[in-house]
């Protein structure tokens, strides 16, 4: 698609970007004396903002057409107000620094940096414990891209971990273990060779047999590092176990899996759902939800994902939702036989969603 009346169009700044915006208008790059479509009204991901600045860096600026400029500019605001007060909130974003710099040391030294992990564990249960759930999920809840999957997976697990350890009303010190615990129990991924791990595809038989390593990977690092809870332990080797048995690397059945497995199980599964892959859009917390209750997972231990089909759409109410549409609601209500399809208020319409309007995904627009 080519443009080519120049005074219709506005430079903008990229850098204003936010993973989990909607961009409400088209953008383009100026290619020669044309105007080159880029973008239009999708997600902002971390890897789709990154594809930008690439284009911007070959192209030149990125330009919208002057009639959407002020909608852009009070968008670009919206957001800014908005994630200052959740990173307020939650201090996310420099958790996940702390997450990626733990995994560093990991990955170059093959040992937990201990202090590390102890600070970024308190101040992850420190914010479970002073800040409202909802705030944390609106964070996890957001769409990211798989190439920067591993520390920000191990954040979420941490979070979800200590989320879940609240609402079945564990010891603070439990709490704790099962926090550190979900930053730690994918550290033998680093083991893993790339090509196979960040595989833009499904894994052939032969290489899953490489991933279902990782457990004992993380459970070995741990050791030689000192660590001896029980809880952190457990938890890395056999966050992959089956209550039916089936599970890797130690086959154990229920009764056999600490708490601590099983709670990390249910974090990681709700975790890599909603996790977008080359080879699979990612899937709404709704639909995790749906497949939790229609028993999709029946080697999860189920009291606990009881639990968290009770506390967790909670969370969800009054959040911002992405439709199939694309347009933008207010989740209204779950209903706990339909968890896949919510009511969703779009201006001053409730809508009923369903298989052909469906809720995409949470966003941070606010309406
Ligand atoms: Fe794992």
């Amino acid at each position: 698609m080519l443009y080519s009346r120049q005074d219709e169009y506005v430079k903008i700044d990229s850098k204003k970007f936010f993973e989990g915006m909607f961009v409400s208008a088209d953008l383009y790059c100026r290619y020669r004396n044309n105007y080159v479509l880029v973008f239009k009204s999708a997600l902002l991901t971390k890897k789709l903002i990154d594809k930008i600045k690439q284009l911007e860096f070959a192209y030149g600026n990125l330009y919208v057409e002057k009639k959407y400029h002020q909608r852009i500019l009070d968008q670009f605001a919206q957001y800014e107000a908005i994630l200052k007060k959740l990173e307020f909130d939650t201090n996310y974003t420099s958790i996940k620094e702390k997450t990626s710099n733990i995994l560093n040391v990991v990955d170059k030294q093959n040992v937990v940096p201990k202090e590390a992990t102890n600070i970024a564990t308190k101040i992850i249960a420190d914010k479970i414990s002073g800040v409202d759930a909802a705030i944390i999920f609106q964070l996890i809840n957001n769409v990211r891209d798989a190439d920067e999957y591993l520390y920000t997976h191990s954040t979420n697990v941490a979070f979800l971990n200590g989320l879940i350890a609240k609402w079945l009303e564990l010891p603070d010190g439990e709490i704790s273990s099962l926090i550190a615990a979900g930053l730690l129990h994918d550290i033998g991924k680093l083991k893993v060779p790339p090509e196979i791990l960040n595989k833009p595809a499904k894994l052939t038989k032969q290489e899953f047999e490489v991933i279902k390593l990782h457990p004992i990977y993380s459970y070995e690092i741990l050791r030689n590092s000192g660590e001896i809870n029980p809880v952190i332990l457990s938890a890395a080797r056999n966050h992959h176990e089956k209550i039916s048995g089936s599970g890797y690397p130690d086959g154990l059945k229920y009764d056999q899996i600490s708490r601590a497995a099983r709670i990390t199980a249910i974090s990681d599964i709700y975790d890599a759902m909603i996790t977008r892959r080359v080879y699979k859009d990612p899937h709404s917390p709704f639909e995790v939800l749906e497949e939790f209750s229609k028993g999709s997972f029946t080697d999860l231990d189920l009291d606990i994902v009881k639990v968290f089909l009770t506390k967790m759409p909670f969370e969800l109410i009054g959040k911002s939702v992405l439709l199939s549409d694309g347009s933008i609601g207010k989740v209204v209500y779950i209903d706990p036989d339909d968890f896949a399809y919510p009511l969703v208020q779009i201006g001053p319409k409730v809508v009923q969603t369903n298989k052909t309007i469906k809720c995409v995904c949470m966003c941070n627009a606010e309406v």
